[in-house]
């Protein structure tokens, strides 16, 4: 077997997992898994099983949130995350028969039986919340996750992203994906010179989140875009932390042609029949691969009420299953071996502190 990667594909890659275009998908509903009604009845079960042993989300783990047969599916969903599509939606769970405790339960036991949970800030949030809190994105302590704004295309430092809709936003707010390795193939069409760009290092900003202990204490790392790597583009891409690394003076100006090579990569993202779009509904759960899925939304329109405002659950996961990552992934997620725990924000509180971790919101703040 040849160890050595390429840097990039010689050609547009025609069959690679994670391939597809918005356009085959958008009427058709292939990429909707139907929640299975016969698994209800052990969520329900299971659900029982920590209230009578006291346990809540997240304190409890795989073994106290049991699911015989259940947990079988979410396993070849985990094939079709890393080897299929590299997404798909899960629809029809009953979320009206549950409470909001029991939401986040189901979801994090859910999340469980997939992989290792991770934190998602420097709080070491393990289980996240997307709100709008009605603050101003143009505050710099503000994350975009937390307003009504537009999220352009980007992927999240883990192997999965789970998502869970409790409730939808008044207008707005559709979810929207698109395939990283469409994009590439695209470029490589139209402009190889400027893909070979998004194959060489960007400077990302932390934003004040620190590194690992073996990463130093720069504000800022350095990453390819793009990688190949045994045969498949993985991709970590976060465009407005690559724009705000520019501030740090040790940080290397943006040259006009990756800035050209960035807007032509957002540009093909964003062109009709690239991306699919879908509103989540109540009871929806969205899982990707971040490798070569990107995720964004679209602005919305909220309710005045906090209670009735569009509301996710979120989880970033260590997938067993995941890929061997291109060695340039090595600093920041820790290590690029598969199916190893890789990946997430390093949080700065103790590490025993932060199993009590779920994310709240100060309403006095909103
Ligand atoms: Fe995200």
């Amino acid at each position: 077997m040849d160890n050595v990667s390429p840097a990039m594909p010689a050609a547009p890659l025609l069959a690679n997992p994670g391939l597809w275009h918005g356009a085959d998908l958008q009427d058709s509903d292939e990429w909707i898994f139907r929640f299975p009604s016969d698994a209800l009845g052990e969520i329900e079960v299971a659900l029982q099983h920590l209230r009578q042993g006291g346990l809540r989300a997240p304190n409890f783990g795989k073994a106290d949130f049991p699911l015989p047969r259940f947990s079988s599916v979410l396993l070849q969903m985990l094939e079709e995350l890393e080897h299929g599509r590299g997404f798909f939606l899960m629809r029809g769970f009953p979320i009206g028969k549950f409470t909001e405790q029991d939401a986040e339960d189901i979801f994090w036991g859910l999340g469980q039986h997939m992989g290792i949970p991770l934190s998602q800030n420097a709080d070491g949030h393990l289980l996240g919340r997307v709100r709008n809190l009605g603050l101003d994105i143009n505050k710099s302590n503000v994350r975009a996750y937390q307003t009504t704004a537009e999220l352009i295309f980007h992927n999240d430092q883990s192997d999965l992203i789970l998502l869970m809709c409790l409730k939808q936003a008044k207008s707005g707010g559709l979810s929207r994906l698109v395939s990283v390795t469409a994009i590439q193939n695209e470029i490589q069409l139209r402009r190889p010179d400027l893909l070979a760009e998004l194959y060489q290092p960007f400077y990302i900003d932390r934003r004040g989140e620190r590194g690992r202990e073996d990463e130093g204490d720069a504000p800022y790392y350095a990453m390819p875009m793009l990688s190949y790597h045994k045969g498949l583009v993985t991709c970590r891409y976060i465009r407005g932390y690559i724009e705000s690394a520019q501030r740090f003076p040790g940080v290397p100006r943006l040259t006009a042609k990756q800035i050209e090579a960035l807007d032509l990569f957002d540009a093909i993202a964003n062109e009709p029949g690239m991306a699919l779009s879908f509103q989540m509904e109540p009871g929806d759960f969205q899982i990707a691969n971040n490798y070569c899925v990107l995720h964004s939304r679209t602005s919305f329109e909220d309710y005045p009420d906090l209670e009735r405002r569009r509301h996710l659950l979120r989880l970033w996961i260590a997938a067993p299953n995941s890929r061997e990552l291109p060695p340039c992934f090595k600093e920041r997620f820790g290590t690029c071996e598969s199916g190893r725990k890789r990946g997430g924000i390093p949080p700065r509180v103790e590490v025993g502190a932060i199993a009590d971790k779920v994310e709240e919101f100060r309403l006095d703040k909103v």
